[in-house]
């Protein structure tokens, strides 16, 4: 009797500073973020001068450059153009990514490897709900700065629009490694869903030569990305290709330059839009 009481108060003393801590700081606690945004709890970037980031009200967060305005993302009123735009509906993009069937229950399930802004994304999502095929994203992106505007830019769309778009920060090389293993081995993948009906590659254009970076969405943020690797693009678009090969069916959708080369040593099984701006190399399986 002795010992157990002796035993609940050394367990109470040793708890008494545990307690007297709490709540704990959290480990996701960054002291440098202005409230009330960003929505993403996960991370506020740090941007190379002279960008930064501004709050421009309690639903909206900039980045910032001297010689521009600054730059947001407002996905409602992007959705809004694509409903109103007929170029829209007939676009390459959803000509490219209109999938081999349409699944009568389930939604169909998209990995966007390169996220970017989120526009091609909100776009094919926007499109596919006006025809009653919704979709599911699973967007990954790599960078810092764009990941932060898009996250905030869904976070924000949700309280009006719910939507199936998650969008995770990582390097997609990485992840598409890991659901290639998981599907052939059973090991742990990141991606939401098992079968996927597209997978789309945007990465980034060479820059022009002679061209100043122009200051304005994808082109300011050009100065906050890495450096293109054409080397790890391409083993991208090959790791796509073969969980869509292996998983037994579906679509790669590539979007280049118009004048830029294939990612792949193998053609494309057809492409869209060779004659505009950017065409789309589709993989079919
Ligand atoms: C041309 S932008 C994509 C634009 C996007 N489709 C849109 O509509 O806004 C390319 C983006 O892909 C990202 N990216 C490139 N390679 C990546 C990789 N291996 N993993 C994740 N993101 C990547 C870049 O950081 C950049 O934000």
């Amino acid at each position: 009797m002795y010992a157990s009481t002796l035993t609940i108060l050394h367990l109470a003393f040793l708890l008494l500073p545990i307690t007297s801590l709490s709540p704990f700081p959290s480990p996701l606690h960054v002291p440098t973020r202005p409230p009330p945004v960003p929505a993403n709890p996960y991370l506020w970037c740090q941007l190379p001068t002279p960008y930064n980031w501004t709050v421009i009200d309690s639903s909206h967060v900039a980045v910032t450059h001297p010689t521009t305005t600054p730059f947001y993302l407002d996905y409602t009123a992007q959705i809004q153009t694509v409903y109103k735009s007929r170029a829209a509906a007939k676009s390459s993009l959803l000509r490219a990514c209109r999938p081999n069937h349409f699944p009568n229950i389930t939604p169909l399930k998209v990995i966007d490897t390169t996220f970017g802004l989120g526009s091609d994304a909100i776009t094919l999502a926007a499109l596919h709900a006006t025809s009653n095929h919704p979709l599911s994203i699973f967007g990954i992106e790599q960078s810092p700065a764009p990941y932060e505007l898009s996250y905030a830019a869904l976070d924000h769309l949700h309280s009006s629009t719910p939507h199936n778009i998650t969008l995770i920060m990582a390097d997609a090389n990485t992840i598409l490694h890991h659901h290639r293993n998981h599907l052939t081995n059973g090991t742990a993948t990141l991606v939401d869903f098992e079968y996927v009906d597209l997978i789309y590659v945007d990465v980034m254009f060479p820059a022009k030569k002679g061209s100043a970076s122009p200051k304005k969405g994808m082109g300011m943020l050009r100065d906050l990305l890495p450096a293109v690797n054409v080397t790890r693009d391409c083993e991208l678009v090959d790791l796509a290709r073969a969980i869509i090969r292996e998983q037994g069916g579906g679509r790669v959708v590539v979007k280049r330059d118009r004048k830029s080369p294939t990612l792949s040593e193998d053609k494309p099984t057809f492409v869209v839009g060779e004659k505009e701006r950017v065409r789309f190399d589709v993989y079919l399986y």
